[in-house]
């Protein structure tokens, strides 16, 4: 429906809005943009910004995608278009509107937006992801190892799913390139001791 679409642009605008460049203005840290792995995300907000800020951010990026993706169950938007919404979300904050379309890498919204769509599937993201970060202390390991988890997940559980859910699984592991590349060469940085500290 013609709501939808408007609420599909809604969703998109939301995800634009990046809670890592904001929290971190409204803290004083540096720009997430130009520090660390230059990456506005909770991970990157960790290394530069500590533990309480990094919170905050994943939290506030869980949310734009948790809440339209939520609001549209009850507006009763359809099953596709409720995985659209979620794909917006992701959209936006990978490719922000207002940020001159370079944005995050999606890991705290997708999990977000999906989490409406299927608490098990969630539920799955969440362990996958930990299983991995405590094994290897890799934030970047555990989300690519998560994306390429979860389609087959969610095929099991909510087949209907399956095209959005992979599709932003795909976007997740294209903009971890770099991660991919460092880890490759050993190089990436380990997050489990920032964030015992
Ligand atoms: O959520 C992003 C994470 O997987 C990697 O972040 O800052 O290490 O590139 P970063």
């Amino acid at each position: 429906s013609i709501f939808a679409i408007f609420y599909l642009f809604f969703a998109y605008l939301l995800g634009s809005i990046s809670s890592a460049i904001l929290i971190c203005k409204m803290t004083g840290l540096p720009d997430p943009r130009t520090e660390g792995s230059h990456n506005p995300g909770a991970t990157n907000v960790l290394r530069i910004g500590g533990k309480s800020v990094a919170i905050s951010v994943l939290i506030c990026d869980i949310l734009k995608g948790m809440l339209p993706v939520w609001g549209g169950y009850y507006l009763g938007l359809t099953q596709f278009e409720l995985g659209m919404v979620a794909l917006g979300a992701c959209l936006g904050h990978i490719f922000p509107i207002f940020f001159k379309f370079k944005g995050g890498k999606g890991v705290a919204t997708a999990f977000g937006s999906i989490a409406p769509i299927s608490w098990s599937v969630a539920g799955s993201m969440l362990g996958c992801w930990l299983l991995v970060f405590l094994i290897s202390g890799y934030s970047s390991l555990s989300a690519v190892v998560t994306a390429l988890i979860i389609p087959f997940i969610v095929w099991w559980v909510k087949p209907e799913f399956t095209f959005p859910v992979a599709l932003v699984c795909c976007l997740l592991i294209y903009r971890h390139h770099d991660n991919i590349q460092r880890l490759w060469r050993g190089q990436e940085d380990k997050m489990w001791h920032k964030f015992k500290k």
